[in-house]
């Protein structure tokens, strides 16, 4: 589907975003783990969350959702019976596939877990690493990539795993393999990432000097929960961002995650010079929730790098739209795992911009974008990756002319509403 954006004068109003991304998929699978029956509220309705329901499903979990919406999941406790499906498929979900391994490490039965197109390139070695340390038997394809076949071993046993990359996917599946190896298992990154799964499992994080260390054990039991996930801040960053760049606009979005190591867009926000105002701070089954405005100001070019790369990692195609209309250099580096996202979002993002007449620059791990104030309406190449289409929609919005997103379908990936909810704020 190609999807047309015009020039809109201004944003405004107020907007709910689905349940965040990250919690959802994790609320699945911890309540899948656990003795017993969860409720998740609010879970997302992105095709990622949907590929985790899914797997789980072939794996016998029973997950249903009442009339209102809610989803039951009938937790099996930590070992499952087997599968249904003889391979289970991830779709485009790099979460689901990695931290699903975690679980299928420590499994008595044999499984194959691969994905589409995209998901089948991108590198699995980050987990396979760690696993096959922990005694697990994982056979990938050609170069390390998925289908992975994983293959019951004589048990698994915990290490201390020093991540060589911040990553939340790999810190989380290291951790999901801990509650079935013999001892304890540490993780211990450098750089600190989101850590969803340690508030939800209350895993104690603790600084030491090697950096934020987390363990679990064998004995270590799931609790069933009710979950009211927190709106995902990475579904409302396109339309915080598109406020910041419109004249007159100021957009509120309700709800949504604080947690601070995902809540980096808005530092930069405001570090860009964008109006923005935190209200009704709240917290939701651990994680701390609010209402975001940020209204339109004149924005000035800054640098992102080091540490804050992984507190806003997903919103980095947005932030590069937000450089073309501000005012001086923006430079992005440090975020090489771009390029192993849904699509080398380095290039994405560059190739994109310089099509609507940017004046911006390759780096190996970044980007430096000029900011002209000014872009020009183009067909976009959303190179199937849901936050490139989404981010180029609301460069649209601010661009002279119509902008036409290609492939604008995959937006479902992570945020089937987005759309909607653009043409209504922009009404
Ligand atoms: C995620 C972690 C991040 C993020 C992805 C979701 C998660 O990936 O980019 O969209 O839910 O754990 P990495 O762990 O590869 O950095």
């Amino acid at each position: 589907m190609n999807y047309e954006v015009r020039g809109a004068s201004s944003i405004k109003g107020a907007f709910e975003v689905p349940g965040d991304k990250s919690i959802s998929h994790r609320a699945l699978i911890f309540s899948s783990l656990a003795n017993g029956l969860s409720e998740i509220d609010g879970l997302s309705s992105g095709g990622d969350v949907m590929s985790t329901m899914k797997c789980l499903s072939d794996l016998h979990v029973n997950i249903e959702k009442d009339k209102s919406g809610v989803v039951k999941v009938h937790g099996r406790g930590k070992y499952f019976s087997g599968s249904s499906d003889s391979i289970l498929d991830a779709g485009n979900s790099g979460t689901t596939m990695r931290l699903l391994s975690g679980v299928l490490a420590g499994q008595k039965f044999e499984s194959t877990i691969t994905g589409d197109e995209t998901l089948r390139k991108r590198p699995m070695q980050r987990i396979i690493d760690p696993l096959s340390q922990m005694g697990a038997n994982i056979v990938a394809s050609y170069n390390m990539t998925a289908p992975l076949n994983i293959i019951p071993s004589d048990g698994l046993h915990g290490i201390r795993y020093e991540l060589p990359l911040p990553s939340a996917q790999v810190k989380s599946s290291v951790l999901l393999a801990g509650m079935f190896a013999e001892g304890e298992t540490t993780v211990v990154e450098p750089v600190e990432s989101r850590d969803h799964t340690e508030r939800i499992l209350k895993l104690k994080k603790v600084k030491t000097i090697s950096g934020f260390e987390t363990k679990i054990s064998c004995d270590y039991v799931v609790e069933p929960v009710k979950y009211d996930i927190a709106g995902d801040i990475s579904s409302a960053a396109f339309f915080l961002g598109a406020a910041a760049i419109l004249p007159n606009s100021s957009v509120t979005a309700e709800g949504i995650t604080l947690n601070p190591t995902r809540a980096g867009f808005l530092d930069i926000l405001a570090m860009m010079g964008a109006k923005v105002e935190i209200q009704n701070i709240r917290e939701t089954v651990g994680e701390p929730i609010g209402d975001v405005t940020v209204s339109h100001s004149e924005l000035k070019g800054v640098e992102i790098n080091g540490s804050l790369i992984p507190r806003l990692i997903d919103e980095i195609p947005i932030i590069g739209v937000l450089a073309a209309f501000a005012e001086g250099e923006t430079e992005v580096r440090d975020a090489h795992d771009l390029r192993r996202k849904e699509s080398d979002r380095i290039v994405a993002i560059v190739d994109n911009l310089e099509a609507m007449g940017a004046e911006v620059g390759e780096l190996e791990d970044g980007f430096i974008v000029n900011g002209t104030g000014q872009l020009n309406g183009v067909e976009i190449n959303s190179y199937k990756d849901h936050r490139i289409a989404m981010a180029f929609a609301i460069a649209g919005l601010a661009a002279c002319g119509t902008t036409t997103i290609q492939n604008a379908e995959w937006a479902q990936i992570s945020f089937p509403e987005f759309f909607q909810i653009l043409e209504r704020l922009t009404q």
